[in-house]
């Protein structure tokens, strides 16, 4: 007989219900206090019924500064704002701070147990329950490390209450999740209950999240696919137990259900990993965004004992039918295929909220940008959030590289003196294995998971990495593990990782991408770019002062606390800065300057994604590249596709341009037309016509390509060195790419400003951020392009469906009454009433090039705001509103 506990009905002061084993909850909401404001023994402070009436009041996990800003300690809008986050001190951030929470319990009669689950705390926790220290530091230390501990022992009747103190985080010291070079790093360094602290309610079996794993290889979905469903038992009681395993896979349609068992003899006091099978028949795979459909199965798994009765219910899990590998070519570069195809990533790399407030909205919303440039992956390095980020990725098709972190705690290991960080000691082991057993078991079952990448500018070393691969395969990690995110060196146990970490970081001209060493398009480049990504006007606004504004344009040199922290090669905007004067002339105002910098990311990120897809299937083909970077942790000046306020703006529509599904582009170097197929099935004829005009219009070439285009492959279609002699020293071209099926809107649109001369790369003096240009590209001529009569309206689009989900869509047509060309057309738009951009805002294009007498249509779609104003600025010139048709 198994001997009597005490067990539990959680009834819950918040809004949580723990009344059948297998139930689980999340505390939801924290009373948050420095320990400077606390007096007496902290132990009594974690017994029920202590006065928290000055403590803060936080309604979800935060860190420390996370929760004061929700507490309102601290205006968001006002620390974002010029320099003011630096002037941030108080409260004290050096001591450590305390998370508190009570909840009521009633007892009842049956063998159960009540479980606490921690998700990691940064970057070290004592845990206090109801008077007892039930967890130290020593063990709960490591921002991902995951523990479950048992508190069934010190339950009381009635209230109960719960005291976690967490420690100050030390990025030399601790496992936690820094910023480096991304921007100021904040006050609290990310302290505190950042993630989900869960209330479990077990019977005397409990059961763990399945692990779900296929026989799946290819894309020949007509075979049976064999799925593998592993949870690991353990029994919490005193004697042996029959208990039966039960399960259920749902098919995507819910027309089908898969049922399976199996019964499991458990002694007392020990644990044991279970192993199901289930064979679906005709299985439905599971694609990335761009190659089909996401069809989600989900499983359900519940363990009961010899009365029926269920001792334990796992997490209802949701998995993919996909299959993932990657390799090494001949070159040594990392190739990824996916179903069986070759997968040549197109990601940017992601930053959570510098305070780490996790925000699903938000998410989603950057997610849809990623969808919406083209991209299909995002790298996450070190900042593995929170589990519905997977979720949400499963759901979109959207392709995840995640990843420990660079250039401080993570990567000190003995040998690698370069990482500032304290070195590992045998504890760091153990922290270093719990967190990757955790992070593993989070992300196991998701089909959006490419890659795991255990180091990042450095690999593991031998024991680190022995004690990662044990984890992931006890996980039953079903993807790619790599070495690092660099070619540096890697642990025997893994293959050298095949990516490249050569650079830039910082502003090279769009032709460096056509070159040949470094960064260039040729491999895998894990994290690379032009730097840019320069906010509109609108944005800048919100978040730098007048001096800030009038040091970003007239002081080219100077450091921005919107950069990355002082003493670092990125807190000045300097190479960049100079480029644009010498390659468009000096800026005179901040709108000339805003303006320039725009058709200078524009031009940056083009032509790096159009390079990498024009090569990839070259002699040594392009196999991927992640932008660096996607978006930024708070208001920033560089490493962004769109702004901190999800305002998109030159950097965005030039990777958009560049990362098209099917396209055609221009290689700067070569002066040829690339014919570019990212799509799994188009083939047919295309046609290509390419126009050169003159700056006041005159044609200066015309021709036409029929051409067949095949799936997942590049091919030049023509060469033009025509080009260069006609354009000659200080006049500049307008070269016009259109890509066309067989239906009439053209599959692509392509307009370059092309110099007589292209910049030119010094090559032998590069530094690891970026190569220096010996000469640059004259584009004087633009300044004094004389303005183009653009005709533009905009028309409320009648859509039953976007209607349907909240969305409006507004058709804009922009025709070009003269006969030059009319640059780079920048169309927002913006409530009626605020005059306020609206964001998020999707454009099928934007910053267009009209050539003389040229009309073109374009969509937008909005979320939020039914009531809108189009506005437009052709090239450098003002604003103005555009007529509703
Ligand atoms: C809690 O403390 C506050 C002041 O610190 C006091 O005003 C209040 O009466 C106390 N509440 C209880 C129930 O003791
Ligand atoms: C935060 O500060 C801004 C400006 O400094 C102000 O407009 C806004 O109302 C403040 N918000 C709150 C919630 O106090
Ligand atoms: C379950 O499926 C896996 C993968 O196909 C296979 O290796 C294993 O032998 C199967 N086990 C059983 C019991 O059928
Ligand atoms: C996967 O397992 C199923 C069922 O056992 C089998 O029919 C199928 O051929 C297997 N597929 C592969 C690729 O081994
Ligand atoms: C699990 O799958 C079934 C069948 O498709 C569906 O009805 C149910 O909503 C799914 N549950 C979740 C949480 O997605
Ligand atoms: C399972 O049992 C083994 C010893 O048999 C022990 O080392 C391990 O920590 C247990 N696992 C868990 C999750 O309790
Ligand atoms: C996947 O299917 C395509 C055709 O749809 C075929 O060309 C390709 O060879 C298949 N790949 C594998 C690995 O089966
Ligand atoms: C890339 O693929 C295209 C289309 O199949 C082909 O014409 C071209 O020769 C390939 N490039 C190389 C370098 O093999
Ligand atoms: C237009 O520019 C071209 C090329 O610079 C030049 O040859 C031509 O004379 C110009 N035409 C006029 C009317 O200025």
């Amino acid at each position: 007989m198994p001997s009597l506990h005490l067990a539990l009905i959680l009834l819950s002061a918040t809004v949580m219900a723990l009344q059948n084993p297998g139930a689980q909850v999340s505390i939801a909401g924290w009373h948050l206090q420095s320990t400077h404001a606390v007096t007496g023994d902290l132990a009594a402070w974690s017994l029920p019924h202590a006065n928290v009436s000055k403590w803060y009041r936080i309604s979800r996990p935060a860190t420390v500064l996370g929760g004061l800003l929700e507490s309102n300690v601290y205006n968001e809008t006002y620390l974002f704002y010029s320099d003011h986050l630096s002037g941030v001190s108080k409260p004290d951030f050096s001591v450590p701070w305390l998370y508190r929470e009570e909840f009521s319990l009633s007892p009842f009669l049956a063998e159960q147990y009540l479980l606490l689950k921690t998700h990691g705390i940064s970057s070290k926790a004592d845990i206090f329950f109801n008077g007892i220290q039930i967890a130290s530091s020593d063990i709960q230390k490591g921002s991902y490390a995951g523990y479950t501990y048992d508190l069934t022992r010190h339950v009381l009747v009635g209230q109960n209450a719960l005291l976690i103190k967490a420690y100050p985080t030390s990025y030399r010291d601790d496992f936690a999740l820094g910023w480096v070079d991304w921007n100021p790093h904040p006050p609290d360094s990310g302290t505190g209950v950042w993630r989900n602290v869960e209330l479990k309610l077990t019977g005397p079996v409990s059961i763990s999240s399945p692990r779900i794993t296929t026989n799946f290889t290819s894309n020949q979905s007509a075979s049976p696919v064999e799925v593998t469903v592993k949870t690991d038992i353990q029994n919490y009681g005193d004697s042996s137990v029959d208990v039966t395993i039960r399960g259920s896979i749902h098919s995507p349609d819910s027309a089908k259900t898969l049922d399976f068992s199996q019964l499991v003899h458990l002694p007392a006091r020990t644990n044991s990993t279970v192993s199901l099978n289930a064979t679906i028949k005709d299985p439905q795979i599971w694609w990335p965004a761009t190659w089909g459909a996401q069809p989600l199965y989900n499983v359900s798994l519940n363990a009961s004992l010899p009365s029926g009765a269920v001792t334990d219910v796992a997490p209802l899990t949701n998995f993919g039918i996909r299959h993932v590998v990657s390799a090494l070519n001949s070159h040594n570069d990392v190739a990824f295929t996916v179903n069986g195809h070759p997968f040549h990533v197109r990601g940017a790399g992601y930053a959570p909220d510098i305070f780490l407030r996790f925000d699903i909205k938000r998410l989603e919303n950057i997610f849809q940008y990623v969808l919406d440039i083209g991209l299909n992956t995002v790298r996450l390095e070190g900042k593995q959030e929170h589990s519905e980020l997977y979720d949400l990725a499963d759901r979109m098709g959207l392709m995840v590289i995640a990843g420990w972190e660079c250039c401080d705690k993570w990567e000190a290991w003995a040998y690698n003196d370069d990482s500032p960080g304290t070195k590992w000691q045998n504890q760091d082991y153990a922290i270093a294995h719990a967190s990757m057993l955790h992070e593993a078991e989070m992300m196991q079952p998701h089909p959006s998971l490419l890659a795991f990448l255990v180091g990042s500018d450095y690999w593991p070393d031998e024991r680190a990495t022995d004690l990662y691969l044990s984890a992931l395969r006890s996980m039953d990690w079903p993807n790619p593990v790599i070495a690092s995110a660099s070619m540096r060196g890697h642990p025997s146990q893994l293959p050298p990782s095949g990516m490249k970490m050569d650079g830039p970081y910082d502003w090279v001209p769009p032709n460096y991408w056509y070159g040949d060493s470094l960064g260039a398009a040729f491999g895998f480049g894990s994290e690379q770019g032009a730097g840019v990504g320069t906010p509109e006007l609108s944005s800048l606004k919100k978040f730098l002062s007048d001096a800030d504004l009038k040091t970003l344009w007239s002081s080219p040199n100077a450091g921005q606390y919107h950069l990355a922290p002082e003493n670092g090669v990125f807190h000045t905007r300097k190479i960049f800065n100079n480029a644009l004067a010498k390659r468009y002339g000096p800026a005179k105002t901040l709108e000339e300057y805003v303006f320039k910098a725009q058709v200078m990311d524009y031009e940056a990120t083009r032509a790096e994604f159009e390079a990498f897809a024009a090569r990839q299937n070259a002699t040594r083909p392009a196999t991927g590249v992640v932008y660096w970077m996607l978006n930024s942790a708070w208001p920033s000046l560089h490493w962004q596709l769109f702004d901190y306020y999800l305002q998109p703006a030159g950097a965005f529509f030039g990777a958009k341009v560049g990362a098209r599904k099917e396209h055609v582009a221009f290689d700067y170097e070569s002066r040829s037309v690339y014919l570019i197929n990212h799509s799994l099935k188009s083939t047919g004829t295309r046609y290509i016509t390419v126009d050169l005009i003159a700056s006041n219009g005159t044609q200066l070439l015309h021709h036409e390509v029929t051409t067949e285009t095949a799936p997942l492959a590049s091919k030049e279609v023509l060469q033009i060195p025509e080009i260069a002699t006609l354009l000659t020293a200080k006049t500049i071209g307008f070269l016009r790419l259109i890509l066309s099926g067989t239906s009439p809107e053209p599959l692509s649109r392509n307009v370059y400003w092309l110099p007589a001369q292209n910049d030119v790369l010094d090559w032998d003096n590069s530094e690891w951020y970026t190569t220096p240009v010996t000469t640059f590209a004259d584009f004087t001529a633009l300044s004094a392009l004389k303005p183009a009569t653009v005709v533009a309206s905009a028309t409320a689009l009648v859509d039953d469906a976007a209607q349907e989900s909240g969305l409006t869509s507004v058709e804009v047509t922009l025709e070009n009454h003269s006969d030059i060309p009319a640059f780079f057309i920048r169309l927002a738009i913006v409530d009626p009433k605020t005059r306020e951009e609206i964001a998020p805002v999707f454009w099928d294009d934007n910053y267009v090039t009209l050539f003389p007498r040229e009309k073109v249509r374009l969509v937008v779609v909005v979320r939020e705001g039914s009531q809108w104003v189009v506005t437009m600025r052709v090239g450098g010139g003002k604003e103005q509103d555009v007529k509703p048709k």
